[in-house]
């Protein structure tokens, strides 16, 4: 399989066996870093963040970074010509010049896939408002094979902000193409998942879906629980938020009849969603999970720049 000169998008622009390719690689690259410290001697990544982010981006580049290549870009829109009106299609005609792969984060859903109609390099999507992000998906799903091993025959929970969380709708589409997936959503009535990703996932027959606003209901028969923050960002107003902010807080008695084996994931940033007593539970893996996003984007990147044939 040959991922290079290619886009990531949305996850379903990969094949779930290149999806796996991405991922052995990036385990072999956790493993052996220092073999690999000059793969991407002369590459420049260019990171284009019209919203805040401090995982996606930083890891991004120490991706790079660690892989002997360099990094530019802006964190901030307004410090950039954004700021004067310029349009995306002219950034990206510019940038594609100055960088051999691009990552692209924006509050705008589709903005990443119309950069990548006029990008000469790869665009990596980092996350389009509340539509998708794949790189997520590639750091949860590493996350799932190095703690077990396959990622199949698996009852995965997702809680909180269900609507509007990216994350969210990345991993669920994603999983649910993997064999035996089953699928707890719980959510506030006003944040369950969109009608139109619920009705394509069941298009699936393999798939079930179960919805409750309960976090307890179904704990103790969970083996991944995804927990998720309320996005304040997504609110229009602050009342809204205000209501639904505390909804679920996980806490280490919610977690005294799970699974040994419970795998907890969360994309990060945190706000009061898991208490800091959680952190010490063998279940939590969120911190692992945001180390392991450096090694899986350190091969994405690899890939599609087509530098592999020296792995
Ligand atoms: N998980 C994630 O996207 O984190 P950042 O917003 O910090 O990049």
């Amino acid at each position: 399989m040959n991922l290079a000169g290619r886009h990531l998008i949305d996850p379903n622009d990969f094949t779930l066996e290149e999806l796996q390719e991405v991922i052995d690689l990036g385990l072999e690259f956790y493993r052996e870093t220092k073999n690999y410290s000059n793969l991407c001697k002369g590459k420049i990544l260019g990171t284009l963040f019209y919203e805040p982010s401090t995982r996606t981006r930083l890891s991004f580049e120490s991706a790079m970074l660690r892989m002997g290549g360099t990094v530019l870009g802006f964190s901030d829109a307004n410090t950039s010509s954004v700021k004067k009106g310029e349009s995306i299609a002219d950034t990206i005609r510019v940038m594609d010049d100055y960088a051999d792969v691009l990552v692209m984060r924006h509050p705008r859903e589709g903005a990443p896939r119309l950069a990548s109609e006029f990008s000469t390099v790869p665009v990596i999507n980092g996350g389009d408002g509340g539509h998708h992000h794949p790189t997520q998906t590639l750091t949860d799903l590493i996350t799932i094979q190095y703690y077990r091993g396959e990622i199949k025959n698996l009852r995965v929970a997702f809680c909180g902000d269900l609507l509007f969380g990216r994350t969210v709708h990345s991993l669920l589409k994603t999983l649910s193409r993997y064999p035996h997936m089953n699928f707890i959503l719980i959510s506030p009535p006003e944040l369950k998942i969109p009608l139109h990703l619920k009705e394509e996932l069941l298009e699936n027959p393999q798939v079930e879906i179960y919805e409750t606003s309960s976090l307890e209901e179904y704990l103790p028969q969970i083996d991944i629980l995804y927990m998720t923050r309320i996005q304040k960002e997504r609110f229009f107003n602050e009342e809204d938020y205000v209501k639904l902010k505390d909804s679920y807080i996980l806490n280490q008695s919610k977690l005294n009849h799970t699974k040994k084996d419970l795998l907890i994931l969360h994309p990060l940033p945190r706000v009061n969603e898991i208490d800091y007593d959680v952190d010490d539970n063998p279940r939590a893996k969120y911190f692992d999970q945001a180390r392991l996003g450096v090694y899986v984007r350190m091969a994405l990147m690899a890939q599609l720049l087509g530098v592999t044939d020296q792995c």
